[in-house]
């Protein structure tokens, strides 16, 4: 089993994240106005998770359609933000070709694969579902901020609000995030690709999309290197 079949569909992993909840009151109205497509436009939200940024979505009049691979997200989805909802994975989408208005990839929901290939056919996917001239939004980790961070924390563990214990270390190559954690007596691993801005733009220009603007928050400012998110809008050719 890969980590994220396993990390993501515990049920300690809304413990680990349960601040995610407030934050997508911010998150989200900010997010789904970034994605600026007209009301009605059919989005699919690419990993939906447990669904905390769907409201957002359907406030800005968006028919949304959810897709997650975590039977366990999708079960808390349906139970707190019902809607259309599909158990998928990522790397094959079940939609039909040019379906969308919009893909909505939010939250560095996109790098978990362990190889490029299969990286670049998530992104191919993407632009399969989108019509011509549909939007993506992919929303990822800014690498210059976590770098920083990185090298203040030095791949120590430290408490993290009294709840369980983390380390973050770079693989050896220093490509993708490791980030350790113990709760409880459960042990838990993302190991995360997280590019650099000229490899996004290639992988996204190699799948079709162009990026027509790159932001630096959730609330639109300029993109930064040391931004600590990265937000392309990404238009399908
Ligand atoms: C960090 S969460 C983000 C979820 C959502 N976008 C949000 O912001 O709340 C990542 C999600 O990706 C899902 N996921 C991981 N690997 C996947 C795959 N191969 N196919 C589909 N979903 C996957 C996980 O189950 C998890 O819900």
């Amino acid at each position: 089993m890969q980590w994220f079949e396993r990390d993501f569909d515990h049920p300690l992993y809304f413990e680990i994240y349960k601040d995610k909840d407030a934050e997508a009151a911010v998150e989200g109205p900010g997010l789904a106005a970034l994605l600026a497509l007209p009301p009605g436009s059919r989005v699919l939200d690419l990993p939906c998770g447990w669904g905390r940024l769907r409201p957002a979505l359907e406030a800005q009049g968006y028919e949304v359609v959810g897709g997650d691979l975590s039977p366990l997200n999708l079960a808390r989805h349906a139970a707190e933000h019902p809607g259309a909802l599909a158990r998928l994975d990522l790397r094959a989408l079940p939609f039909r070709s040019g379906c969308a208005d919009g893909v909505f990839c939010a939250y560095t929901s996109w790098g978990y694969f362990p190889t490029d290939a299969e990286n670049q056919r998530q992104l191919a996917e993407f632009a399969r579902v989108l019509r011509p001239g549909g939007v993506l939004l992919l929303d990822l980790a800014g690498r210059g901020f976590f770098l920083r961070a990185l090298a203040t924390l030095d791949g120590d563990w430290y408490e993290v609000e009294g709840q369980y214990r983390e380390r973050v270390r770079l693989s050896q190559d220093g490509r993708r995030f490791l980030t350790d954690r113990i709760m409880g007596d459960q042990r838990f691993q993302h190991d995360i690709w997280i590019p650099t801005d000229a490899e996004a733009r290639a992988a996204l220009a190699a799948a079709g999309l162009e990026v027509e603007e790159a932001f630096g928050s959730w609330q639109g400012a300029p993109w930064n290197p040391w931004a600590e998110r990265w937000i392309y809008r990404a238009v399908k050719q």
